[in-house]
């Protein structure tokens, strides 16, 4: 088999140039080039880009076990996440996928629905009328007051000394740190003095001190040794059992704290800034939005079961996640042994890079891929989208595992706040995307708050729900 076409790349370099100046394009302007699958070098290494549905579900799906997440993955996340489901392998993550997995039962998650509104509405209670907002901060914020009280029951207000704002700071270090050492493409040993390790060993000591502080109580709480389900992820993980009787030790519990809590926030936060910033730019899309929520809310805060008749309000979320995945690339895969994937051959030691940002811009599976068209999404439409061809939670055995959390907290942030406003994009501002660990917008991202009609509190006070679905009309596009 001969190797498949790709960049020539520097003699010594490969392609690391390219793609460190902008990742995104540059794998998604070879994947247009060179087709189903592409061959480039990046220093020493060698990778091979899967643009293929098929070959996808054969590396994610059928022939996982002959792959291995990258050793750089590992040594750049680990630090922080020790040996949690996003940085273990083996029979060890399976383990640990199958003790976490109750906590992700839909039953489970649908309990944190009115949390997830009741934090939206106080950042609304916040907002004033044609006021100027980083939405991307906001998101954020909001974002990870809803992973921490849903995760460990604990409120993360901003103000210092509160664990989880610590926890929140010390994770963003975090992500800092991780992305300067993506840039380069290599770790530095943890002793040497830079300033990076410095501030990661901080940010550490402050993430691991409030994280054995916070199970330290859960195990003070119990009693007789059984401990209480206090509703959150977090007793959950503590009361889940092995076949055998085992359950996870206070390490493991840890690792598996530290990795929800980072994996948990930022990507959702980014969705839904790239999905405010979508809207503005396509009015068209936008005002089916704003139809459904009027009508079907008609100004009270969205239950769980109104979710099934805001059809269109996921549909935009769907649509921003192939436009904006905010896990743009996944963790790149290594072979273990040599690899046989559809038509090439992937030798051991090579890497398979796998990069939803491109996959979810070609012509091939989404036509016009640069336009906004949430109506891509249909559910008729959507069962024509090749299955590894739309990746935005990865796929197989590692597929994420909060995805249905994401995907509700998504829909219900998405209503309650369309309802209330429309957000426009502040004109003169570059918006730039940032491919770090996540997709975000590289300078935040400043919107004028349009209000739309005050809030109802109170079920009493608002019209009968609607109970039909809204139809959807044909959606102009704009640019
Ligand atoms: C829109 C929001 C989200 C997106 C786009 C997203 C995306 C992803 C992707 C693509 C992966 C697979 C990575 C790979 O195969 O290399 C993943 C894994 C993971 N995600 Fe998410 N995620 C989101 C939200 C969440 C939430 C809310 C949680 C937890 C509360 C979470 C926890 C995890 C964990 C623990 C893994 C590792 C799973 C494993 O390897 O077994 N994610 N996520």
């Amino acid at each position: 088999m001969t190797r498949p076409p790709g960049p020539k790349g520097q003699f010594l370099l490969g392609s690391l140039l390219p793609f460190a100046r902008d990742p995104g394009n540059f794998l998604l302007e070879i994947a247009r080039q060179y087709g189903d699958v592409v061959y480039m070098r990046v220093l020493h290494n060698h990778y091979y880009l899967l643009n293929n549905p098929d070959d996808i579900r054969e590396v994610l799906v059928n022939q996982a076990d002959k792959f291995r997440k990258s050793q750089l993955d590992y040594d750049i996340l680990s630090r922080f996440l020790g040996n949690g489901l996003l940085t273990s392998e083996g029979s060890h993550h399976r383990r640990q996928r199958r003790l976490a997995q109750p906590a992700f039962h839909s039953k489970r998650i649908q309990a944190y629905g009115e949390t997830m509104v009741a934090y939206t509405e106080n950042l609304l209670a916040e907002w004033q009328d044609a006021q100027v907002r980083d939405v991307a901060a906001d998101m954020m914020r909001l974002t990870m007051q809803i992973v921490s009280k849903t995760l460990f029951d604990a409120d993360a207000v901003t103000s210092k000394g509160n664990a989880a704002a610590t926890i929140g700071e010390a994770i963003h270090t975090f992500q800092d740190v991780s992305n300067h050492a993506y840039l380069r493409g290599f770790t530095l040993p943890a002793w040497l003095p830079t300033q990076d390790n410095r501030r990661a060993k901080t940010a550490l000591a402050h993430y691991n001190h409030h994280l054995e502080q916070i199970i330290a109580q859960r195990r003070a709480a119990s009693v007789n040794g059984e401990v209480a389900d206090k509703g959150d992820l977090l007793s959950m993980l503590m009361l889940a059992q092995d076949e055998d009787g085992s359950a996870m030790s206070d390490q493991q519990l840890r690792d598996e704290v530290a990795t929800l809590f980072a994996a948990g926030h930022e990507t959702t936060s980014n969705a839904l800034t790239w999905a405010w910033y979508a809207l503005s730019q396509t009015p068209g899309a936008a005002a089916p939005l704003y139809d459904e929520v009027d009508t079907v809310l008609r100004g009270r805060a969205p239950t769980l079961a109104d979710l099934p008749n805001l059809p269109y309000t996921l549909m935009v979320i769907k649509e921003t996640m192939r436009l904006y995945p905010p896990a743009w690339i996944l963790s790149a895969r290594t072979a273990q042994e040599d690899v046989t994937i559809g038509q090439t051959a992937i030798p051991k030691g090579s890497h398979v890079t796998i990069a939803p940002y491109a996959l979810h811009r070609l012509p091939k599976y989404f036509p016009d891929p640069e336009q906004f068209r949430p109506e891509r999404f249909t559910p008729e439409r959507e069962k024509l989208i090749p299955k590894y061809g739309y990746l935005p939670f990865g796929g197989g055995p590692r597929v994420c595992i909060g995805n249905s959390f994401a995907l509700m907290e998504a829909h219900l942030i998405m209503a309650t706040i369309a309802q209330r406003y429309r957000l426009h994009l502040v004109p003169g501002q570059e918006v730039k995307m940032a491919m770090q660990i996540t997709l975000s917008p590289a300078n935040g991202l400043k919107m004028r708050l349009e209000p739309r009609r005050k809030a109802t509190h109170s079920l009493d006070e608002a019209d009968p729900i609607a109970i039909s679905s809204p139809q959807f009309h044909a959606v102009p596009i704009s640019a």
